[in-house]
């Protein structure tokens, strides 16, 4: 496990974004499973900066994101579509057909959890999986449990997760009970990945995930056992917004 500090969430952000450039200048058929959620979004302005700039092309590789919220879909402001497209997908040079996320509308949940393992397994896996990290432990969308679900599944979500959440829709009665995530097997099956969190009140529960005990009730305690997992973080004051992290820690 190699855990980096970063002085701010600039210096956060182009860290990870440095990581997930040299997968890509490494291997340019690279499979990668990205993430959600305000703690990535600098990574994904600092690679579309360089995608700008021509230092990164993002033609042949291939993307899984994590999760999606069932009901929503690209025309959903709040969905997970609409965040990576507004975010990053729109920007790049990537194929549109070889970016992936799960079908948060599909009539048959159960079959497109399957349809999205196969999809993965048939790409060869991922190379490199950015994950963030939730209050209550979880990434992706597995809450805490008494097992850790393997495979990509469908979740009733946490009440914290959706009080965390919240943040990004109108009220909270607008955030959606359930989602699909990969399962912690789909994760731990990526060959290397890259953790990144941000803000003081992400400290406690990622203290947890990489010194306390493997335990389903921390899902991300199970990172510890990954032959490759960078960590990088920065506790910053307050993470709960992207506007204010140009502070320094
Ligand atoms: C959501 C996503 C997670 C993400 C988490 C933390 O719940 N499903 O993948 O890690 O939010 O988000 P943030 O970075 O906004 O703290």
């Amino acid at each position: 496990m190699k855990i980096i500090q970063a002085s701010n969430y600039t210096d956060l952000s182009h860290k990870a974004a440095n990581i997930i450039s040299a997968q890509v200048i490494l291997n340019e058929r690279s499979v990668l499973g990205l993430a959600t959620g305000s703690t990535p979004i600098g990574t994904y302005q600092q690679l579309v900066d360089w995608y700008k700039k021509g230092d990164i092309d993002f033609s042949k590789i291939t993307t899984f994101n994590l999760d999606e919220y069932v009901g929503l879909g690209k025309e959903d402001v709040q969905s997970y579509r609409h965040f990576m497209d507004d975010h990053f997908f729109s920007y790049i040079n990537a194929a549109p057909t070889s970016l992936h996320i799960p079908n948060g509308k599909a009539a048959d949940m159960e079959a497109e959890c399957t349809r999205y393992e196969t999809l993965i397994s048939d790409a060869g896996g991922i190379d490199l999986q950015l994950l963030g990290i939730g209050h209550n432990g979880h990434i992706g969308f597995n809450e805490p449990g008494d097992a850790f679900e393997k495979c990509t599944h469908l979740v009733a979500l946490n009440n914290s997760t959706i009080q965390a959440n919240a943040r990004f829709f109108h009220s909270i009665d607008d955030v959606p009970t359930h989602a699909i995530t990969m399962g912690i097997k789909t994760i731990m099956q990526a060959k290397k990945i890259l953790l990144i969190a941000n803000g003081s009140d992400k400290q406690n529960i990622l203290e947890k995930a990489l010194y306390g005990p493997v335990t389903p009730f921390v899902p991300a305690s199970i990172l510890q056992l990954h032959p490759d997992l960078t960590v990088i973080y920065c506790y910053e004051a307050n993470a709960s917004s992207s506007k204010n992290k140009e502070s320094s820690c």
